[in-house]
């Protein structure tokens, strides 16, 4: 308890310097400067359009928008439920930190506290909208959110060239850059510094950044992998050859399922089955099998898993069958709690507390914990040793599966009638042998 209360005036102090900080100007290196934003980009409510009135000109970008997780940032439950508990871990010092990212228009607009969002107006509550997007100028910080707002009617982004009878249009390389994504995909604890997201800081250090392959090559077009949309993106505008386009899908295929998105989940789980690949050797040794399983990252341009990989995983489900199809080997199979077996192959990263305990609160995170990912263009091996019960010819079947959030984890906010999370199935493979 008493570390927890050091987090928690830790979080307050933090945040007071911050504000003392941005009157006595720090530099732009000091890691607390970061913080200066929330306090310094102080606008009044009202200040940013409602993504409502962008519809009648951009109805294919906003049908895509809203649908995709950044409108959904504020008010899904998932998130909800974790932000509540963080506030009441905390007693709110996390609130303004986490909506920063997740409501940032309530967040630049004084509509915090309270925390509970019931002061946000409709444009707020709509989560990482057009308007704060389009009105960025400048972005100060690689993490925890540095972008500059300068709310208005001119909009920012990849052109500069069209022109639109309702508001500016200026070019800004910040839109190109994947930088603009990253200074939110990349989240530092404001106390301890553990990097609790490091999507961005990954993908700078990986072959993807090398070879200029950014966020918005992969994540604004409509399929997995780099492709292109071409069109308007206004009825009233021109024609281009690729058209930036706005699902930002990622892994949340159950998240899309459970709010009626049936496309936008599809397209979630062509991307995860786009990230990996599966490959497998075997070899009879005296006593049994050894099992060599390859986790190829061949699609995304980050680890995988990446992002809140302290709330999602991804695991190895291993069977092996005899040659009457019986079941003589497994590991990471779901039990009739729809619990992961423990013994399983674990890719995702947890946090130590102060305590030296494994968890998944990211405002307790002291250092990292666990960290079992795959990197970009990269490879993880795994080697089981399998007792085999006698002569005869086997099967292995391997799955790499997914899960968005830990059925653990729901049980706990909403009790054991909790819905039952699914898993999604990434690569398999299968590979038969004979022992003598
Ligand atoms: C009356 C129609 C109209 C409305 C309303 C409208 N836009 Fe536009 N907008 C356009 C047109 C036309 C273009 C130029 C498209 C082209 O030629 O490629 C454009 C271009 C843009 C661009 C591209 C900037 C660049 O890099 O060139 C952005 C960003 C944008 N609009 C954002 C918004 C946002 C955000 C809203 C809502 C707050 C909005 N627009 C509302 C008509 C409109
Ligand atoms: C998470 C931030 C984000 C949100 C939210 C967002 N955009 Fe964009 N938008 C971008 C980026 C980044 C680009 C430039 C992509 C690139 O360079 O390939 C862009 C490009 C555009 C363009 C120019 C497209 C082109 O290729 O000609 C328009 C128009 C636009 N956005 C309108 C909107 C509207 C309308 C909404 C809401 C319905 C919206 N955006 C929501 C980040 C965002
Ligand atoms: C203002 C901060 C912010 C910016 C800027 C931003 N994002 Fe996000 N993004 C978020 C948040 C918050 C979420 C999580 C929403 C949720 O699931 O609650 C998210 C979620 C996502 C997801 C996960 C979708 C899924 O289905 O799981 C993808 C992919 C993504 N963003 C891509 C991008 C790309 C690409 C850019 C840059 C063009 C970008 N984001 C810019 C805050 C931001
Ligand atoms: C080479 C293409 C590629 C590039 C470049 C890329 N991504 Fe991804 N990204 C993917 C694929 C494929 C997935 C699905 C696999 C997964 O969820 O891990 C994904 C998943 C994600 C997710 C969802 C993770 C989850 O499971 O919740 C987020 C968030 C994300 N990317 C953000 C980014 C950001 C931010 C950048 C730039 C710093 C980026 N991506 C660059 C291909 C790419
Ligand atoms: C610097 C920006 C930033 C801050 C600050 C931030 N987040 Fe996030 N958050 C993100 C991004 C980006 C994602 C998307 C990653 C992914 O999809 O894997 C995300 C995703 C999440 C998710 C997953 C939601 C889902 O749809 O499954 C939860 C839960 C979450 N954040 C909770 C929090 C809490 C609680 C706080 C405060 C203690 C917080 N976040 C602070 C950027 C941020």
């Amino acid at each position: 308890m008493g570390k927890l209360f050091n987090i928690v005036t830790a979080f307050t102090f933090v945040f007071a310097c911050a504000l003392f900080l941005s009157i006595s100007s720090v530099s732009a290196d000091d890691p607390l400067a970061n913080q200066l934003t929330v306090e310094d980009q102080q606008f009044t409510p009202g200040s940013f359009e409602d993504p409502g009135a962008c519809i009648a000109c951009h109805p294919d970008i906003y049908e895509q928008w809203s649908k995709s997780m950044h409108a959904y940032a504020w008010d899904n439950k998932w998130y909800q439920d974790d932000y509540q508990l963080a506030h009441s871990e905390t007693a709110g010092a996390t609130d303004v930190f986490c909506a920063a990212c997740h409501a940032p228009i309530a967040a630049r607009t004084g509509q915090l506290p309270p925390h509970d969002g019931s002061q946000f107006d409709a444009t707020s509550k709509r989560g990482v909208s057009c308007d704060f997007c389009h009105t960025v100028t400048g972005i100060e910080e690689t993490f925890n959110m540095g972008h500059v707002s300068d709310p208005g009617s001119m909009k920012y982004a990849n052109r500069g060239d069209g022109s639109s009878p309702y508001h500016g249009v200026a070019y800004s390389a910040y839109h190109t850059d994947a930088l603009f994504c990253g200074s939110c995909h990349n989240v530092r604890h404001p106390v301890t510094d553990v990097a609790v997201i490091d999507t961005y800081d990954d993908w700078l250090s990986g072959p993807y950044a090398e070879e200029g392959i950014t966020c918005q090559n992969c994540h604004m077009t409509p399929t997995a992998g780099i492709g292109s949309n071409p069109g308007k993106s206004s009825p009233i505008g021109q024609e281009r050859d690729h058209v930036a386009f706005h699902s930002f899908v990622g892994g949340s295929v159950v998240a899309q399922r459970n709010m009626g998105n049936e496309q936008q989940a599809q397209m979630s789980d062509e991307f995860l089955k786009a990230a990996a690949r599966l490959s497998l050797e075997s070899e009879i040794k005296e006593n049994g099998l050894e099992l060599t399983v390859h986790v190829d990252n061949v699609g995304a341009g980050h680890k995988i898993p990446t992002g809140v990989t302290y709330i999602r995983k991804m695991w190895l489900e291993v069977q092996v069958f005899d040659e009457n199809n019986q079941v003589v080997y497994t590991s990471g199979l779901v039990n009739d709690k729809n619990h992961v077996d423990p013994d399983a192959v674990f890719y995702r990263l947890l946090f130590k507390d102060g305590d030296g305990n494994l968890t998944g609160k990211s405002w307790l995170a002291e250092e990292i914990g666990y960290d079992r990912r795959i990197p970009a263009q990269g490879r993880d091996t795994e080697i089981y040793t399998i007792t085999l019960p006698g002569s005869g010819s086997y099967r292995a079947d391997v799955r790499l599966m997914y899960r968005s959030l830990s059925q653990g984890s729901l049980d706990f906010h909403e009790g054991a009638e909790s819905e039952k999370i699914e898993s999604i199935e990434m690569a398999t493979a299968s590979s038969t042998f004979e022992r003598s």
